[in-house]
């Protein structure tokens, strides 16, 4: 997918997060847009919220769907913590065969767990599960690291 290209709709809504990243009077209203646009705009998004990494944990913020029972994860747990320890993205296929990954919800079949970069370094994650099983093709990792190289801009 070297040639990626966003589809027109694609290009709406990165244009509608980077309106979001500029307008927002603060970081905290940045993101809660910026997640509520992704929830809505995604069926196979189930649960849809981002983790901020501060004092060596992630904390969540903004989200949509059930609440968590993890608001602070530390980095040696779940597929959070996973990705900032190997410094990429991570999307698992099936939940049930990743020995790392901490339940939120029982029908959670598949989660991709997406970096924020300032600079070189990660200050938060974008979190999604779905229901469904296999969810996260690479169209959506590339839509998904795109929207977080620009939520980068409010840390
Ligand atoms: N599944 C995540 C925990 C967060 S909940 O999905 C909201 C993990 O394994 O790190």
């Amino acid at each position: 997918m070297d040639d990626f290209m966003p589809t027109v709709s694609e290009q709406q809504l990165l244009g509608m997060v980077n309106d979001f990243v500029n307008t927002a009077s603060n970081q905290h209203s940045a993101l809660e847009g910026v997640i509520g646009l992704l929830a809505s705009n995604y069926k196979h998004f189930t649960w849809t919220g981002i983790y901020i990494l501060k004092n060596g944990e992630l904390k969540l913020g903004p989200y949509r769907g059930d609440p968590s029972p993890h608001e602070t994860i530390s980095l040696d747990k779940g597929i959070c913590g996973a990705a900032v320890r190997d410094n990429k993205t991570i999307v698992v296929p099936d939940v049930n065969t990743d020995s790392r990954y901490l339940a939120c919800s029982s029908s959670t079949k598949s989660e991709i767990v997406v970096p924020i970069f300032k600079g070189e370094k990660i200050v938060g994650e974008i979190d999604i599960d779905s229901d469904d099983p296999d969810a996260f093709k690479k169209r959506d990792q590339k839509i998904l690291e795109m929207v977080a190289e620009k939520i980068g801009q409010v840390f």
